[in-house]
C-alpha cells in the first residue's frame, strides 16, 4: 500500500443500535444473549483490516452500552477510539477504560447521531484540561469540529494532538454540485490548516462507499471514521466484505 496510506477507523455504534431496537426495554438481552453483539461486530471489523474500532457511550446508553465498552476493551488488539461528551462522569469512565484515543463531540439526546461539531473556542478551557488530563494517562485526544479556522486555531491553542473534521455538511450537500465543490474546498483549507499546526488530522460523519471518492485525496488526512455505511452494508455482504471494500475505497488515487 502507498506510503500515504488512509487509517480506517470503523465506527460500531450502529449494530448495538439493532440490538436495542429488540433488546431495550431488557437491558440488552434476555437470557444472556446479545443479538447483534457489537464486540462480535467489532471482532469481525478488525480480522478485516480496521486500523481502530470507534464506540460513543452515549449519556443515554441508546446504542453502546458501559459494559459494551469493557467487553470490548478486554478483547481488542488494535486501538480502541472511544467519542464521549467532555462530562465529569465521561472523564471518569475514560480513565477507567484507558482506550487509546478519546474523541471529544458534542452531544444532545434530541439528535439522532452527532449532528454538529464541538464549538472548541467556547469551550477552550475545559478542553485544554481534558485534553492535559488523558495526555497524562496516555489519550491521545481529538476533537470533533466543523472545518472552520477558528475551531482549528483553538485546537491548537489547547495543544490537541488531533481533530475529526465534521464531513456531514460534505455528505448532506453530495448531490448538489455546487454545494459539495464548497464543502470539499472548507475541508481542504482545514485539512491544511491543522496539519500546518501540527495536528494529525482525521474526518469523518456521513461518509458512505459512493461520497468517499471525494474525500480520499484531502490533503494530510490520518484516518477516516466510518459507521453507518459500513454497518447497513454489512447486513447483505457480512462484516468482512463491507470493511474490506471501504478499506480498499479510502486509499487515495494519487
Ligand atoms: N465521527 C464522529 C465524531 C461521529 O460522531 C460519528 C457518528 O456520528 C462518525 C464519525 C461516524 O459517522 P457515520 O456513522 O455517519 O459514518
Amino acid at each position: 500500500m502507498a506510503a500515504s496510506s488512509i487509517l480506517l477507523g470503523v465506527n460500531i455504534d450502529h449494530s448495538a443500535t439493532l440490538r436495542e431496537a429488540r433488546f431495550r426495554a431488557h437491558g440488552g438481552t434476555c437470557g444472556g444473549v446479545i443479538e447483534p453483539d457489537p464486540v462480535t461486530f467489532a471482532l469481525y471489523a478488525e480480522k478485516a483490516g480496521a486500523d481502530s474500532i470507534t464506540i460513543h457511550p452515549r449519556e443515554d446508553a441508546r446504542h453502546i452500552r458501559r459494559d459494551d465498552v469493557r467487553r470490548l476493551r478486554a478483547v481488542l488488539q488494535v486501538p480502541l477510539n472511544m467519542e464521549m461528551a467532555c462530562t465529569a462522569d465521561m472523564i471518569a469512565f475514560a480513565r477507567e477504560i484507558r482506550p487509546a484515543h478519546v474523541c471529544v463531540v458534542p452531544e444532545s439526546r434530541e439528535e439522532v447521531t452527532t449532528e454538529g461539531g464541538l464549538n472548541a473556542v467556547a469551550l477552550r478551557a475545559e478542553l485544554a484540561g481534558l485534553t492535559a488530563e488523558l495526555a497524562a494517562l496516555e489519550i491521545a485526544v481529538s476533537l470533533f469540529i466543523d472545518p472552520e479556522p477558528e475551531q482549528i486555531e483553538a485546537a491548537a491553542a489547547i495543544k490537541c494532538p488531533y481533530i475529526e473534521l465534521h464531513t456531514g455538511a460534505f455528505a448532506n450537500a453530495y448531490y448538489d454540485l455546487s454545494a459539495r465543490a464548497s464543502e470539499i474546498e472548507r475541508l481542504r483549507k482545514a485539512a491544511i490548516l491543522g496539519h500546518e499546526a501540527g495536528i494529525g488530522v482525521n474526518i469523518g460523519h456521513g461518509i458512505n462507499y459512493t461520497n468517499v471518492r471525494h474525500v480520499r485525496d484531502l490533503p494530510h488526512i490520518n484516518e477516516m471514521n466510518i459507521g453507518h455505511s459500513i454497518v447497513s452494508r454489512s447486513l447483505f455482504t457480512g462484516v468482512d466484505a463491507a470493511v474490506r471494500e471501504m478499506k480498499r475505497l479510502i486509499q487515495p488515487e494519487q
